[in-house]
């Protein structure tokens, strides 16, 4: 374990922002995280994943610590489900693909979301109708308050769209997660978003968890840009949710608007539309911009600040609670 000083994090978040961490380790064992959070107590600290979920708007003034602990191991429940363990230093896609080299199903609609599993829970993660809630049975949680280990099952961690209580509290730090897979009748969640057309083209009529996995893959590499390529965080904003009375007047003014009824109160509008109507999309201002096909995504072309992303998030935020009097919530966590 090696401290370092003065650190660039420009590998460390897929917005490719340039600033420094005052300090920085990368931790390999419980036995190192006991150390680090026991010799560092007083400084500020930040625990990273894979940086797919943060802007840095600064250099960090404090302790980031790259929590890469490896390992994950599967064992049957009954004849029906399994329990994948897996710690919090795993990449989330490697995981999905040993579950379905297993043929473990659920979590083959959340294929290619980038990061690790300890961040997984943090936001619930999600996509193409399948959260991390579906399957979660537990997580393991290092208690930076008083230094001690504690399990919070599926009822203890407040999961909602994009929310946990991991994200309202930040001394819980999740070194392992544990799901519960099926081994065979696996469900297959095919309605969402170009899912069953895809198939379809394919002439799949009953696909498997893998022709799922790929389709889901497929879309999301067509829609989403590359963080390789082009500095990005996917969506920046979360898809904000109305009640039936404020949905009625929205669509007295905006007859075309597309809303998804989520509860029998609520609606979600997708924000995407929202920046897109307000002829937003594909804007370049100097190195970042909003994306040209998918424009919830704000991106960094290279060399751009996360001050100046973060003032351009402010500004959509403004004109969209100007036109349609929507306010859009931001789901990347702002450092
Ligand atoms: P980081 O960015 O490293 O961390 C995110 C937050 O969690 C930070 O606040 C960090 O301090 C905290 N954190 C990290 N690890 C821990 C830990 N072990 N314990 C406690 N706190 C921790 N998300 C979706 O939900 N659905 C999608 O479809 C999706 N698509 C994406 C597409 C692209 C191209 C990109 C770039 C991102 C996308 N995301 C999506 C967002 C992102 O991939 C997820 O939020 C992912 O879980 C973040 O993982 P990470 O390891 O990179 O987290
Ligand atoms: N749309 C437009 N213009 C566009 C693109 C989209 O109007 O240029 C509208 C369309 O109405 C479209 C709708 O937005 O039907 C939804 O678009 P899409 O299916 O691409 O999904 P999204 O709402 O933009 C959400 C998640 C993604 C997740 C996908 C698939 C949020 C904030 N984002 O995006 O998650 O991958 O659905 O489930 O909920 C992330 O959280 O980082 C993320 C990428």
């Amino acid at each position: 374990m090696i401290l370092k000083e003065n650190h660039s994090l420009s590998n460390y978040n897929t917005f490719k922002i340039n600033v420094k961490a005052k300090k920085f380790v990368e931790i390999k064992s419980i036995d190192e995280l006991k150390i680090v959070v026991e010799n560092y107590s007083e400084e500020k600290i930040l625990f990273l994943g894979g940086g797919s979920n943060v802007l840095f708007t600064e250099d960090y003034d404090g302790l980031v610590v790259y929590l890469n602990l490896k390992g994950k191991s599967l064992k049957e429940i009954d004849s029906d489900f399994s329990e994948v363990t897996a710690n919090a230093g795993e990449n989330w896609n490697e995981l999905v693909n040993y579950c379905l080299e297993n043929n473990l199903g659920g979590i083959e609609n959340l294929s290619l979301i980038p990061g690790n599993v300890g961040s997984a829970p943090i936001q619930n993660i999600g996509a193409y109708g399948r959260e991390l809630k579906d399957v979660f049975i537990s997580c393991e949680v290092f208690d930076l308050e008083n230094f001690s280990f504690k399990t919070y099952y599926l009822e203890d961690c407040q999961f909602e769209y994009r929310n946990s209580i991991f994200k309202k509290h930040k001394n819980l730090i999740v070194v392992s997660i544990s799901l519960r897979l099926s081994n065979h009748n696996h469900v297959i969640n095919s309605s969402y978003g170009g899912i069953e057309k895809e198939l379809e083209n394919k002439g799949i009529d009953k696909p498997t968890i893998q022709d799922i996995s790929k389709v889901v893959c497929q879309i999301r590499k067509r829609k989403l840009p590359d963080p390789e390529k082009i500095g990005n965080a996917g969506s920046f904003f979360k898809n904000p949710v109305v009640n039936m009375k404020k949905m009625e007047s929205i669509k007295k003014k905006f007859y075309d608007i597309p809303h998804f009824k989520i509860s029998d109160t609520e609606y979600k509008i997708p924000a995407a539309w929202l920046i897109e109507k307000a002829g937003l999309k594909g804007k370049v201002f100097g190195k970042i911009g909003i994306h040209k096909t998918q424009p919830l995504v704000l991106v960094n072309y290279g060399g751009g600040h996360g001050k100046d992303l973060f003032k351009l998030s402010i500004s959509i935020k403004e004109i969209i609670s100007k036109i349609f009097n929507i306010d859009l919530e931001t789901e990347v966590n702002i450092i």
